[in-house]
């Protein structure tokens, strides 16, 4: 069988999808004297079906699948995407459009439309990012060229190169590095929360964080004034208010980022190597997303367990100065 009908047969053929519930069933492979196409599309296309398409960890799932795809299917640049899945569009279509080269809706189409190369990304579920909250993967962050000089199994570049690919995208140089010079002081960043809902689509109930936010901003601020070692910045951010570029370019400048467990901190894959991170767990929330991105990236992380959702001001201050005394400050 030559490439040409081998390629015939897998292509994917999609109809207008008003559901998710039609595209599962709507998948068939055709034989090569029934197809017919008028519209084709040439350039390398990856086919996206999201699930939890609001949420900001779930849609971080389906960039780095993206994202993976690309890269081990070899693609000079960036893809175009399609949506198959019957989902509207969100405020972080922003960041789709940013990371990829152009995105549509297959439930738009009006006809069938063929891909000459289509790409069907894994799910997010699929990914290591999903399964690594459940299961436990042995794996560490190190920097691609120490992995090219010292291959290791164990060790992975990939979220590193994915944050590298996010900064590319929004347009700050990727070797761009920190600006840490002594009279301009070390950059914390506070990476403030709202309370919202992460699913909206299930209707859950508003969650809150950490009950004391404002609290504990206003202890570390007031801690930070009177800190002689060195010039601290501290800097509070409500990401939800931000765009995602400004969200991360706050995370690159930043030297220590601190947090309530929440979606905001899903930005630390495009911290910089040596940057620290304090995630304030409260009891209701203590699963290892922001532990394991920090460990696939090779980040130091440190992590205060609440027994609630209120956090004492001195134990946060406690945890940063230790951190800061390692960093010489
Ligand atoms: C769907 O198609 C219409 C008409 O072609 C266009 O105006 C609209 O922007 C498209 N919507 C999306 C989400 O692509
Ligand atoms: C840091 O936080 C923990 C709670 O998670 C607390 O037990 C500890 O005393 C704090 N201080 C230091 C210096 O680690």
């Amino acid at each position: 069988m030559n490439k040409n009908s081998w390629l015939l047969k897998i292509v994917v053929f999609l109809f207008a999808l008003n559901s998710l519930s039609l595209y599962e069933g709507a998948d068939r492979v055709v034989p090569s004297k029934e197809f017919q196409c008028s519209v084709w599309i040439e350039e390398p296309t990856l086919l996206v079906k999201r699930f939890e398409y609001a949420n900001v960890f779930h849609t971080f799932t389906d960039w780095y699948s993206g994202y993976v795809a690309s890269r081990v299917t070899g693609l000079p640049s960036r893809p175009h995407v399609v949506f198959v899945d019957g989902h509207c569009r969100t405020q972080l279509e922003e960041t789709w459009k940013a990371l990829f080269s152009s995105i549509r809706y297959a439930k738009n189409f009006s006809g069938p439309v063929c891909f000459r190369h289509a790409i069907m990304s894994p799910l997010g579920y699929e990914t290591a990012w999903f399964k690594g909250l459940t299961e436990d993967i042995a794996c560490e962050g190190a920097s691609a060229p120490e992995l090219w000089q010292h291959p290791d199994d164990k060790k992975t570049a990939r979220l590193s190169e994915f944050g590298e690919m996010i900064r590319g995208a929004f347009g700050i140089p990727v070797h761009r590095q920190r600006i840490e010079k002594q009279a301009s002081g070390l950059n914390i960043l506070f990476v403030r929360h709202e309370d919202y809902l992460p699913h909206p689509r299930h209707g859950g109930k508003v969650e809150s964080r950490l009950s004391n936010e404002q609290e504990v901003f206003d202890a570390l601020k007031c801690w930070v004034s009177n800190h002689k070692e060195c010039k601290i910045n501290l800097v509070n951010r409500l990401f939800a208010h931000m765009s995602m570029k400004e969200q991360v370019r706050a995370i690159q400048d930043a030297s220590v980022i601190i947090g309530a467990h929440g979606a905001g901190l899903m930005h630390i894959v495009s911290a910089l190597p040596k940057t620290v991170v304090l995630e304030i767990i409260s009891s209701q929330y203590r699963r290892p997303h922001f532990a394991l991105i920090a460990q696939w990236k090779g980040l130091e992380y440190h992590a205060i367990s609440l027994a609630g959702l209120y956090a004492s001001p001195s134990v946060v201050i406690d945890n940063l100065s230790r951190i800061l005394r390692t960093l010489g400050c």
